[in-house]
C-alpha cells in the first residue's frame, strides 16, 4: 500500500516491525525499522530504491498494485547495500531493460551482489534527470555509508532522498517526524549515527558541506530508514554536523563486568567519587554482559570519558569487555578520555590491557588505572572514591 508523501511522490517501502537485529546480529533494532522506497510520478515515473531481499516478492506485488511496472521509466539506486537494493533482482526480471541510475561505484557493487548486467547509468555530482515538471539532481556521498552511496534531490517538491543519511531504525506507520514520538526519534537517530556512521564522521561532515554548497532547497528529507524529516528538516542536518565534530555531552560512562561483585562495587564507588567532584555530570553504569551492546556504544558516543572495569581473568579482561573494546577500535570515537580498573587475585593485568586497547582505539588515558587485590576494604574504598574524584578532575 502506498503512502502519500506529497503530490506526485509516494512511499512504497516496507515497515519491518518484526526485525530484532540488523546487519546480521550486529545492531539491535528494539523499535523495528523500515526500508523506504519512493515512487515519483511526473511526466516520467521514477522509483527511488527498493527494500531488503526477504520482502522482495511482497514489494514487487505491492508495487504492481500501484503502478504498471512497464510505466516505470527510471530506477534510482542510491545505495547497493541489500537492505535497499535487495528487491532489484525480482523487479528487474519483470522490467529488465529499465535504466538504473546509480554511482559509478554501484555499477560494480550491484553486480558484485547480484551477478546481473543491468542497464546501468552511472552519474556524477550535479548530474540531472528531467522527469517533466521536476528534475532529479544526483549527489554522490561516498562512505555515507558505502563507497557507492548517493543522495538524490527532487526539484519543485524540494525533497532530498538521503538514503542512509539522517535515518533511524524506527518502525512507524505515520512516516513523518512531526507525527513521531520525539524522544524515541532522537534516541534511534543518535544510536544509528553512533553505531553505524561514527567511523565516517569527518567524511560525513564534508559530504554535508558539499551538499549545502549546491544551495538546493530542502523542504523534506526522505530517508531510507525510519522517519521522514518534514517539520524543520534542517534540524537533523545541524544535528549531524554536531555529531560529526567529536561530539560529547556532560556524561561519564562506566562499563564493567563482574564475577563476584568485587568489580561492580569498585564501579559504583568510583561513580560516587565522580559525582562528588562533579554533581551535575550524568554518570551511567552498564554491565557489559547484561546491557545491550549498541545501547552501550550510544552512551559512549555521548560521553566525555569512559571507565572500563573487569576482573582479571586468564591474564586479561573478561570477553564482554574485550568485545566492546574491539567495537571502540572500529568506531573511532574522537576526543574522549578513559581509564580502567580491575579486581584481581594473583596477576592483575586486566586494567593495563584495557588501557592499552583504549589508547589503540584513540582514547586519551588519564592515569595508570586502579587495581584492587581481591575485594576492597575500608581503606581501598576511600582510594576508589578518590580515583573517581581524580578521574572527573582530569576529565573536565
Ligand atoms: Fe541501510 Fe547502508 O544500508
Amino acid at each position: 500500500m502506498r503512502k502519500k508523501v506529497t503530490d506526485g511522490v509516494s512511499w512504497v517501502g516496507k515497515i519491518d516491525w518484526e526485525i530484532q537485529t540488523a546487519h546480521g546480529k550486529e545492531y539491535s533494532t528494539h523499535k523495528g525499522t523500515s526500508y523506504n522506497a519512493y515512487l515519483i510520478e511526473d511526466e516520467k515515473t521514477a522509483l527511488v530504491d527498493t527494500v531488503w531481499e526477504p520482502y522482495a516478492d511482497e514489494f514487487v506485488a505491492n508495487l504492481q498494485l500501484e503502478v504498471d511496472l512497464d510505466k516505470i521509466d527510471y530506477i534510482i539506486c542510491n545505495h547497493a547495500e541489500p537492505d535497499h537494493s535487495g528487491a532489484l533482482p525480482a523487479l528487474m526480471k519483470l522490467i529488465p531493460d529499465t535504466p538504473i541510475y546509480c554511482t559509478k561505484q554501484a555499477t560494480t557493487s550491484l553486480p558484485g551482489h547480484y551477478h546481473q548486467d543491468w542497464n546501468f547509468h552511472p552519474v556524477s555530482a550535479g548530474d540531472t534527470l528531467n522527469l517533466g515538471k521536476n528534475t532529479l539532481t544526483f549527489q554522490p556521498i561516498p562512505m555515507v555509508h558505502w563507497p557507492d552511496s548517493m543522495m538524490t534531490h527532487l526539484s519543485g517538491k524540494n525533497i532530498l532522498f538521503s538514503n542512509d543519511a539522517f535515518g533511524q531504525h524506527y518502525a512507524h506507520e505515520l512516516l513523518f517526524n512531526d507525527l513521531a514520538d520525539q524522544c524515541t526519534l532522537h534516541e534511534e537517530a543518535i544510536k544509528y549515527f553512533a553505531n553505524i556512521l561514527t567511523p565516517f564522521s569527518p567524511i560525513i561532515k564534508n559530504r554535508i558541506m558539499d551538499f549545502l554548497a549546491t544551495a538546493l532547497p530542502v523542504e523534506l528529507i526522505a530517508t531510507s530508514h525510519g522517519i521522514l524529516w518534514r517539520k524543520n528538516p534542517e534540524q537533523v542536518i545541524e544535528q549531524y554536523l554536531q555529531w560529526c565534530d567529536a561530539y560529547q555531552e556532560d556524561q561519564i560512562t562506566i562499563i564493567y563486568d563482574s564475577m563476584y561483585n568485587s568489580t561492580k562495587v569498585i564501579a559504583e564507588t568510583i561513580a560516587r567519587g565522580i559525582l562528588q567532584h562533579s554533581p551535575a555530570t550524568q554518570v551511567k553504569l552498564f554491565h557489559a554482559a547484561k546491557a545491550d551492546k549498541n545501547d552501550i556504544l550510544t552512551e559512549v558516543f555521548r560521553s566525555k570519558a569512559v571507565l572500563m572495569g573487569s576482573p582479571t581473568f586468564n591474564k586479561g579482561p573478561l570477553s564482554s569487555m574485550s568485545a566492546l573494546l574491539e567495537e571502540f577500535r572500529g568506531l573511532k570515537f574522537m576526543g574522549k578520555k578513559a581509564s580502567a580498573f580491575t579486581s584481581y587475585g594473583w596477576s592483575g593485568e586486566a586494567a593495563k590491557e584495557m588501557l592499552a586497547q583504549l589508547v589503540d582505539a584513540g582514547f586519551t588515558t588519564t592515569d595508570e588505572g586502579f587495581r584492587v587485590h581481591w575485594r576492597m576494604d575500608t581503606e581501598e574504598r576511600a582510594k576508589a572514591l578518590q580515583f573517581g574524584v581524580d578521574f572527573a578532575s582530569a576529565t573536565f
